[in-house]
């Protein structure tokens, strides 16, 4: 006997790590590197995995960071996590939560569903925290009608409804990790998440909760941003040598920026993106101003000189900063540039520094 065929789900984990601080008293160019070689073996799972990475530093004291991986099949983030634990910061990195989980469609109704979300497909949106948790439900709950369940989620859908800014994605975890559910809810405001939940625990689905603890709140930032909030050196810090007396700073070397290259340096504390479009070389503040993706990692239209941002296609113009379309409204700083003696010099302000 055949089944109908079966829809293609995602396995997605959610993995917390926790920094054992003796790494911090490593010498500074051994963290850098250490650094460099974890974010390089994320970005070679770029195809088969989507990642997001958030930070929990000041947030939680048993976790520091959080990897949100998706993939296509489970294999896939078991060869992920073998791959972090064989690189140098894996040695200093233990793993306090771990959960797996899968996507699928509601058995419920949902009216008014957002336009083709079938819940089958992870699409993180842009915003700036994510909120996580995972759930249990009591038996007896699986024991009510499926109308009165029905009905009691149509309840809990609308209070959610209520507060349009936070976004939940529910993945299932039934016979795959302890948890039947885990969810993450993307918002801007942790307040509204906040009114959200007490709003909930009125709800009548909420009596048959058994347990949705802990909960981890989790800042969402570039890969590179989220390793220097673990302290230690930062990356890319050897390209933040002292001033010129005229002001300016070597970023780096021209040969290391050929044409059509984009790079990541710091300079008097600012971490700035350098572009070589054609031969002219740009520099623009690395962070974007919608949800903080790192622009040196964008594309750029060599033709027009404006670099996409690589996590919601915000575009910015290279030469002025400008916002020209997508999510971002504010402008990224630009930088004065001169080339000299084969080395790529900045005039970033020094009131930025230790600011
Ligand atoms: S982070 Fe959203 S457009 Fe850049």
């Amino acid at each position: 006997m055949t089944g109908a065929p079966r829809e293609r789900r995602q396995l997605v984990r959610f993995a917390f790590y926790r920094l054992d601080p003796v790494f911090r008293r490593l010498p500074a160019a051994e963290q850098r590197q250490h650094k460099e070689e974890f974010a390089a073996t994320i970005s070679a799972f770029a195809e088969r995995v989507l990642l997001r990475s958030y930070s929990l530093v000041g947030v939680r004291g048993d976790a520091d960071f959080m990897l949100w991986q998706v993939a296509e099949e489970l294999d896939t983030l078991q060869a992920l996590q073998t791959a972090l634990n064989r690189t140098r910061l894996g040695a200093y990195l233990a793993v306090p939560y771990s959960y797996l989980a899968m996507t699928r469609r509601s058995i419920y109704e949902i009216r008014d569903a957002e336009p083709g979300h079938t819940g089958l497909v992870i699409r993180p949106s842009q915003a700036r925290y994510l909120f996580v948790y995972p759930f249990v439900k009591t038996r007896e709950w699986y024991a009510l009608p499926m109308g009165e369940r029905q009905a009691m989620m149509e309840e809990h859908i609308a209070v959610g409804r209520r507060f349009p800014s936070i976004r939940l994605n529910t993945t299932y975890s039934y016979g795959l990790d302890d948890q039947e559910f885990v969810v993450a809810f993307e918002g801007d405001d942790p307040a509204e998440f906040l009114d959200l939940v007490m709003a909930l625990r009125e709800s009548q689905a909420s009596r048959y909760t058994l347990r949705d603890t802990p909960t981890f709140s989790c800042i969402q930032m570039p890969i590179a941003d989220m390793l220097d909030a673990l302290g230690g050196e930062a990356m890319g810090a050897d390209a933040a040598p002292a001033p010129r007396a005229d002001g300016l700073v070597a970023a780096c070397a021209l040969r290391d920026l050929p044409p059509g290259a984009s790079r990541r340096v710091v300079a008097r504390g600012e971490v700035v993106a350098v572009f070589n479009v054609g031969g002219r070389v740009f520099a623009i503040g690395n962070r974007c101003t919608h949800a903080r993706a790192s622009l040196a990692d964008g594309t750029v239209d060599a033709a027009t000189a404006v670099v996409t941002c690589p996590w919601h296609a915000g575009r910015f113009e290279l030469a002025t900063g400008r916002a020209i379309d997508g999510p971002p409204k504010a402008a990224v700083p630009v930088y004065p540039v001169r080339i000299e003696d084969g080395t790529v010099l900045l005039g970033v302000p020094e009131m930025t520094v230790a600011d």
